[in-house]
């Protein structure tokens, strides 16, 4: 959270997207009764509305939203009040068909769901901004108002357009980028297939096209698209502030579940309070680690505590099969968001829908109604959250850091690469997993972050870097921090120029290696590991003929075209030390490595548990908070210091806490001095 407008609802926040538009209103005094029965203290109102907010152009009737606020407020629930610009209603579109977005191929959508507009619109920002303009007048001293949703989840259906007004917006963008057509010709690599350009107006978007579009024109559009949308947030957010200078004002990112379209670094110092949408994928074996890293990666980019704004109590609708929550699941879900920094927790939605796109969706008040274990966990989850208040504003304590860059993922997953088979988000999460498994907290930085307060650094992928995060990285290693650097990272500078002289290009010299050949793995091939690995190790995805200059091998392959080569080095650079991993080990090999860097690194993790057990630490004021998932589902019992109070049943904890099967406990431990004194 980055400036002093903060959340004025106490404790930790619960609640959801309340959709009461959806149901005549004698239903309203029944959703107040249930959620005041569940503990709910805050919910997101007015998402998708403009249809009923704004019958006609300029014409309002803001007197459901009016009986809403108000009842919510005597009910003494707080709202978190969104504008209702991710989905405009059909009459905008009948006045104004060239605000529809136009694909890749040239074909121009209808509307009839929601987020179905250009982003470059002017038509679509001056409609926005006159609805976002009007309902921050008429509610910004509304009692019940406490934050501004602004629009919902940007980019989620509409991440670009590809008409001749989004190419017009894009050359603007670019000449701002540029200012010379040289340098752009220089940055894109335009020589190459005779793309060179001679005047602005020849650049258009990366439509369809016979072959592989340039690399750099491909990601300057991923940039733009990104900005493109940005700016159609701070616009909001900025008619929103004249009216409400101190309300905050959030809007909920995506940073897992595979959406990639927003550099959300850019984003986040935007926003007064970061929040963020999880949803499990049914199709992830462990999705608990997904859970963990997605909220790493929201705290991370909050600088602090985050509010989760949605997540689903059981299944989704939108997977080709959505599975339901297992028995336990939505309290370990929820509370571990919490763990990694949640100081709120909301769903989508509060009512499951009757009718739309979305009637088999999970909701907090299922189709069964108040009979079902939904219900139950429900309520029973609200009452956690009230017994975890006092952890609110407490922080992360990671000593290692991770590399995230939206730049280098975009760029690692055009085509035409030594391999297609390398996705970001998998080989992040491949280093990830045993650090979850071994209960080391994580934070996620930029390239370019102030490193010194971490003892480790970890870069999985980095195929596209600046010299300023390059320098940045090996500067950290010279000065005494241990580095550690995946495969084909540094390859490329930030306009997709391959960096020359020899591979991994801009972490040469600090990793004290040079390999002149790629050798990527096929689909199921394995490379055979020897070395100060564990026997039978092995790596797939990647290879490269690596010649040491100044690393020590650590494994090496030990047959095939590369045999005798290394695969893992170790370089002792200035004071620190790098590690290169040239190749993707296997998970039991990667986690031996991590767990060898951990302790080089002196890296502790904060108590030691049962496999299956995550335990995450939160470092409050006068305390630490500990929290226990049974994510296995056998039960523990974990040793804890004196004076420590189990928090979910109020206890206080002689000698050690137990944790019940599949369920999760949260302890308070006073930091040593209070401890003595209890
Ligand atoms: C997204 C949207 C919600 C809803 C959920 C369903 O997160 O923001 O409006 O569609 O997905 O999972």
């Amino acid at each position: 959270m980055t400036t002093e407008r903060t959340l004025s609802v106490p404790g930790l926040a619960y609640g959801g997207d309340y959709n009461p538009e959806q149901w005549p209103e004698e239903v309203w005094a029944e959703d107040m009764r249930l959620m005041r029965e569940a503990g709910v203290t805050m919910v997101s109102v007015g998402i998708f509305s403009w249809a009923l907010l704004e019958p006609a152009e300029g014409t309002y009737d803001f007197s459901r939203m009016d009986r809403l606020l108000d009842l919510l407020r005597e009910n003494g629930i707080a709202a978190d009040l969104a504008t209702p610009t991710a989905a405009p209603p059909a009459w905008f579109f009948r006045s104004h068909p060239e605000a529809l977005p136009v694909d890749r191929d040239g074909r121009r959508l209808s509307y009839g769901s929601r987020q179905t507009f250009c982003a470059s619109s002017p038509a679509y920002r001056e409609a926005a901004l006159r609805i976002t303009r009007t309902l921050g007048e008429r509610y910004a001293e509304h009692p019940a108002v406490v934050m501004w949703h602004v629009h919902n989840e940007y980019g989620c259906h509409n991440a670009a357009c590809y008409c001749d007004t989004s190419a017009e917006t894009f050359r603007r963008w670019l000449r701002e980028r540029y200012e010379d057509l040289s340098d752009l010709n220089h940055a894109w690599g335009t020589t190459f297939w005779s793309q060179w350009y001679y005047d602005w107006d020849e650049i258009l978007p990366p439509r369809a096209t016979g072959a592989v579009p340039n690399p750099t024109h491909q990601l300057d559009w991923r940039r733009f698209c990104s900005d493109e949308l940005l700016s159609l947030y701070t616009a909001e957010r900025d008619a929103l502030r004249v009216a409400a200078p101190s309300t905050p004002v959030t809007t909920n990112f995506m940073v897992m579940e595979n959406f990639d379209a927003l550099d959300y670094w850019r984003w986040a110092p935007e926003l007064d309070i970061v929040s963020n949408d999880h949803y499990l994928m049914s199709a992830d074996p462990a999705s608990e680690i997904d859970v963990a890293l997605s909220g790493d990666l929201t705290r991370s980019l909050a600088g602090g505590p985050w509010l989760l704004m949605e997540h689903s109590t059981g299944a989704v609708n939108w997977q080709p099969v959505n599975r339901a929550k297992r028995p336990g699941e939505l309290r370990r879900n929820a509370l571990a968001h919490v763990a990694h920094g949640a100081d709120g927790i909301a769903y989508f939605q509060w009512r499951a829908a009757e009718a739309g796109a979305e009637q088999w969706h999970s909701a907090m008040l299922p189709h069964a109604g108040t009979e079902s274990r939904i219900w139950h966990d429900v309520v029973r989850l609200g009452g956690d959250l009230k017994a975890l208040a006092e952890v609110r504003d407490s922080i992360g304590t990671a000593e290692v850091a991770v590399v995230w860059d939206w730049n280098a993922r975009w760029a690692l997953e055009l085509p035409s690469q030594p391999s297609s088979d390398l996705r970001y988000l998998d080989l992040v999460r491949s280093w990830y997993e045993p650090l979850w498994r071994s209960n080391h907290a994580v934070d996620f930085v930029r390239p370019d972050a102030d490193l010194s307060h971490y003892r480790l650094v970890l870069v999985p992928s980095l195929y596209l870097v600046d010299d300023a995060g390059a320098a940045n990285l090996t500067g950290y290693a010279e000065r005494g921090g241990t580095l550690a650097v995946g495969f084909h990272s540094g390859a490329v500078d930030e306009n997709c120029h391959v960096r020359l002289g020899g591979y991994p290009g801009a972490f040469r010299e600090a990793l004290g290696v040079r390999s002149d050949e790629l050798f990527p793995l096929l689909p199921g091939e394995t490379a055979a590991l020897g070395g100060q690995v564990p026997p039978g190790a092995t790596g797939t995805l990647w290879s490269e003929r690596l010649y040491l200059k100044g690393a020590e091998a650590i494994a090496g392959y030990t047959d095939g075209p590369l045999g005798g080569c290394a695969a893992v080095t170790r370089h002792a650079y200035g004071t620190g030390s790098a590690w290169y991993l040239a190749t993707h080990p296997d998970a039991d090999t990667l986690a031996t490595l991590l767990d060898r860097m951990c302790s080089e690194a002196g890296v502790v993790a904060p108590l030691a548990g049962p496999p299956g057990v995550e335990i995450v630490r939160r470092r409050g004021e006068d305390a630490d908070y500990v929290f226990l998932i049974d994510h296995a589902g056998d039960g523990a019992e974990l040793p804890v210091p004196p004076g420590t109070t189990e928090l979910l049943t109020g206890k206080r904890i002689q000698g050690s806490v137990s944790v019940p099967a599949g369920d999760v406990a949260v302890v308070r431990v006073p930091r040593p001095d209070e401890a003595g004194a209890a």
